[in-house]
């Protein structure tokens, strides 16, 4: 079946229905959850969009001579929210559409309106209630929702999802990346009731480095006049009141006396955001952070940022991570190495991580699924990445645990990139100046004991992300002790990645690569800490990785068996060798 043909039918069909804003803090809102069993067709060549199938309709024969050739009862009933690549092992490397159909039993009320919001679908989503399409989203990764208030029914509705996970060359990411495509109705589901005139949107931080201020936004929704809006905080006695404009927009800024947030003290106060109409709460910290020449500041004082990376992914089910226990078993994993840090790589990760996260006191550093080979020049990628980038900032914008937003990974140096990823940059600081714009890099100049960063887009970045993997991919150029690396740019550096392959329970030379050992991962750890601290502008670190993980670029039978082994832990959580000399490292790291 020609994806284009698909995408022509599907553009003329849908090219007016794109997802909606989503509101913020969803967690808080009056809601019924749509997880659970779903019904499934499996359609391994997408026919089921296809117009003389339109699959959608969810046909039921009529009469004597009519009979439909698919039916969501008595076929495969799917876990949501999850991937669907785990729950078939005939699916273990699908990608392709599946249908989902779920029904509902609805009581309108005339004074709510109604929204069906997805935390996130992998990759393309095109959704349907009671057969008739609302809209399409695109992007594994971020949320999205649609107003049903006037579309429901009264009583038993239907609602039918079609997500494909193809990859796409002008997708984002787009076809290379080191980690299973989960497909699926990833994320919760949720049908969302507010009042007429609802919440929609706020940002409440501390004004850019400086602790004095709050200052942010309130959005409400469906006013036609000014509407009062009030800030809470009781516990600090804080109680701001302010008029929105015609469109339901006003400025929030007031001065304040609240304690910060840290990792050694992830103090989180209860916000209440008011309306004649509408209430939200959300506990909130507040952090300044900002550089200082070469160092970073966390509330004023300079920090170190003990970091690990991991993937979405529960190890030990080899598959989507997606519940709030599943946080808090990586979580607790970072914590339990001595973690301040984390890296949630390559794309921004389900919200139950992050707002655990902030509650345990990890920065974080959240990031873009532009990976690697990306179309930049592309229109289509070009406006998804801008969506996704605003999705992304949206969702967070008030977890003070995220300190960096992070618009790519390893995309190759060149004019186009460079010009695109530094007004993405931009496009960045205009949405959200209170946090650090960057980019895990892998370009420098390897001189034979001298690495020399040198990547035009540096200029733009407020950090410097790298990702070396000096001592796996190509060994060592030198001693690891005598390994400079100089920077003009007078910016504090990250190592966004370092690591090596070991298979948990593998000894073997720690000088041989190919020996796949704990005693060559280990051996490795020594020497990057050895390298990395002779680097003056380094201000944190984020080995690669925290868990094995599942990825289809690992095809060694024995060693990999599609599985990234460069994890301090094995898939079942065994602490391999180098997990202790990363432990030790940060143990002693005091700032
Ligand atoms: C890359 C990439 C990761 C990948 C890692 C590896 O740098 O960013 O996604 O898994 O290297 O090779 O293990």
């Amino acid at each position: 079946m020609s994806i284009i043909r698909n995408f022509l039918i599907l553009f003329f069909t849908i090219s007016s229905l794109h997802s909606q804003s989503f509101m913020v803090n969803v967690p808080a809102r009056q809601q019924t959850s749509l997880n659970g069993k779903w019904k499934v067709i499996i359609d391994p060549v997408d026919v089921g969009i296809q117009k003389w199938k339109s699959l959608y309709k969810d046909k039921k024969p009529k009469g004597k001579s009519s009979f439909v050739e698919y039916s969501f009862d008595g076929g495969p009933v799917f876990d949501v929210p999850g991937d669907f690549n785990s729950q078939l092992p005939e699916l273990k490397f699908y990608e392709s559409t599946v249908w989902y159909k779920k029904e509902i039993q609805i009581v309108k009320k005339k004074d709510k309106r109604l929204f069906l919001y997805f935390d996130a679908v992998n990759y393309h989503a095109d959704v349907y209630l009671n057969s008739e399409l609302l809209g399409s989203h695109e992007g594994g990764f971020t949320p999205f929702q649609f107003e049903v208030t006037d579309l429901v029914k009264e009583g038993l509705n239907s609602i039918i999802v079609r997500v494909n996970n193809e990859r796409q060359p002008d997708g984002v990411p787009a076809m290379g990346y080191d980690w299973i495509n989960y497909g699926g109705i990833t994320r919760d589901v949720r049908l969302i009731e507010t009042p007429k005139i609802y919440i929609d949107d706020y940002f409440i931080q501390l004004e850019k480095s400086n602790k004095k201020h709050v200052l942010g936004y309130v959005k409400i929704n469906g006013v036609k006049k000014p509407e009062k809006v009030e800030v809470l905080i009781p516990e600090a006695k804080i109680k701001h009141t302010v008029m929105t404009d015609n469109k339901g927009y006003a400025v929030v800024k007031f001065n304040n006396k609240l304690k910060l947030w840290s990792p050694d003290d992830p103090k989180l106060y209860k916000v209440i955001v008011k309306t004649a109409t509408d209430k939200v709460e959300e506990n909130i910290g507040f952090r300044t952070i900002e550089t200082k020449g070469e160092d970073i500041l966390l509330n004023g004082k300079s920090v170190f940022l003990k970091g690990i990376n991991f993937h979405e992914e529960n190890a030990s089910r080899g598959n989507r991570a997606y519940s709030e226990s599943d946080a808090l078993q990586l979580l607790t994993k970072a914590k339990e190495l001595g973690c301040n840090f984390i890296r949630t790589a390559h794309y921004p990760q389900n919200e139950h991580i992050v707002r655990l996260a902030e509650k345990m006191g990890f920065m974080l550093w959240e990031e873009m699924p532009v990976f690697q080979t990306i179309q930049f020049k592309n229109k289509s990628t070009s406006k998804l990445i801008h969506s996704t980038l605003k999705e992304m900032i949206k969702r967070d914008k008030n977890r003070c645990a995220v300190v960096i937003w992070s618009i790519s990974n390893e995309t190759h140096p060149g004019k186009l990139r460079t010009n695109f990823l530094s007004n993405l940059a931009d496009t960045c600081r205009g949405i959200d100046n209170t946090r650090f714009v960057s980019s895990a890099l892998h370009k420098y100049k390897k001189g034979k004991s001298v690495m020399t960063l040198d990547d035009d887009l540096i200029e733009k970045l407020d950090v410097i992300g790298l990702n070396q993997y000096l001592g796996w991919y190509g060994g060592w150029p030198a001693d690891p002790k005598d390994i400079q690396w100089e920077s003009k740019y007078n910016k504090p550096m990250i190592i966004s990645e370092y690591g090596a392959e070991a298979m948990y329970g593998r000894h073997g030379a720690k000088d041989v690569a190919s020996s796949w050992s704990e005693e060559y991962q280990e051996q490795l750890y020594k020497d990057q800490l050895t390298m990395q601290k002779n680097i003056s502008f380094l201000r944190g670190t984020c080995a690669w990785i925290l868990f094995d993980f599942r990825s289809s670029l690992r095809l060694h039978p024995t060693n990999q068996n599609y599985w990234n082994r460069k994890g301090l832990l094995s898939e079942k959580g065994y602490r391999k060798k180098a997990w202790y000399v990363l432990n030790d490292f940060y143990k002693s790291k005091k700032e």
